[in-house]
């Protein structure tokens, strides 16, 4: 079972990094204390598939999920769209900064894959 380890400190607060694991693109942020509050204050009854932001990560200040898009599954970009997350052009997705689906196609939230912290600075995916 391939597992991937990922430097948290080559990441700065406010960016996106994307790595491979299992040849899919997983995308790690590190949110600010602003989007963290976004993702906490936005109501289950805006949302598609209802989801509070605390569960879907295990420190609110690193989000780590499958960057493939649940319409079909294509790879969204980051920091665009209009719900400050990311945006699938294929078909015009876009999802907040907790990962949510807010508006087009895709019919639920970026998936979360198995992850841990190994250490406060090493994330470990698988
Ligand atoms: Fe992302 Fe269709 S694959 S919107």
């Amino acid at each position: 079972l391939a597992k991937v380890e990922v430097d948290l400190t080559k990441i700065p607060e406010g960016k996106n990094v994307v790595i491979k694991w299992r040849g899919k693109p997983v995308f790690i942020r590190h949110r600010t204390a602003s989007e963290i509050s976004e993702a906490n204050e936005t109501s289950l009854t805006e949302l598609r598939d209802p989801q509070n932001d605390a569960d879907r990560v295990k420190r609110p200040e690193w989000l780590v999920m499958l960057g493939v898009c649940t319409h079909l599954g294509c790879v969204p970009i980051g920091e665009a769209g209009d719900y400050g997350g990311w945006y699938c052009p294929c078909h015009g997705s876009h999802y907040d900064i907790s990962g949510r689906i807010r508006k087009g196609p895709a019919p639920l939230n970026l998936e979360i894959p198995e992850y841990d912290f190994e250490s406060d600075e090493l994330l470990v995916i698988g």
